[in-house]
């Protein structure tokens, strides 16, 4: 798969089959993602591979109670219902999380990481494997208990969480809109 089709026919997956991906894929998948940009060369980033089921139960167990409690902007209707559902997880058990976290709090560590993110999801998608970016995931995870249960350093910041699977169906592309783009010079 060339660039401009992974780029065109990435989706954000939610629906995963059981089947593992090894951990040769995985680490090329971040052997990709480390090829990113960074801000002074920092490399300021450190991948973190959750595969452990109970471990994801109780993330998403977790991260629900977080946001339901402290998100700060006001959660719509929609967000309240499926946090509340117990049914609702929030990496759709999907087999793999990849959480990639900055190892500074220096400045662009967010730009760092998020750049790699994308480096990820786009290899993962050449690679027939289906991706999203859980940001339900990540202010719980920023928490010490959160940490904690990661074994995360205190200083690391969770940037990106992004599950991985195979995908079980081939979701629809979302519409884009129409980019602003203003010309100055010719
Ligand atoms: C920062 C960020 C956070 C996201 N958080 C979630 C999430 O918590 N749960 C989810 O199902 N999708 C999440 N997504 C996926 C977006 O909903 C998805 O990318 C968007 O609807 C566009 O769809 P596409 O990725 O298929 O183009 C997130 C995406 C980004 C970039």
């Amino acid at each position: 798969m060339d660039l401009k089709e992974a780029i065109y026919t990435r989706r954000a997956v939610r629906e995963f089959t059981a089947d593992p991906v090894d951990e040769r894929t995985i680490r090329q998948l971040v052997a990709m993602a480390i090829q990113a940009p960074s801000a002074v060369n920092q490399q300021p980033w450190s991948f973190c591979v959750i595969r452990d089921k109970a471990v994801l139960d109780h993330i998403s167990s977790k991260a629900k109670t977080h946001m339901l409690r402290t998100s700060q902007v006001a959660l719509s209707h929609h967000f309240q219902t499926i946090l509340n559902d117990p049914k609702f997880h929030i990496f759709y058990h999907a087999p793999v999380l990849v959480l990639i976290s900055s190892v500074t709090d220096s400045p662009w560590t967010v730009e760092d990481c998020s750049l790699a993110a994308e480096n990820l999801m786009l290899a993962a998608r050449a690679a027939g494997l289906g991706t999203c970016w859980i940001g339900f995931a990540q202010a719980w995870l920023g928490t010490p208990e959160g940490k904690a249960a990661l074994n995360l350093p205190a200083a690391y910041v969770p940037v990106a969480p992004i599950i991985v699977g195979h995908p079980k169906s081939e979701p629809p592309p979302i519409p884009r809109k129409e980019p602003e783009i203003r010309w100055i010079g010719s």
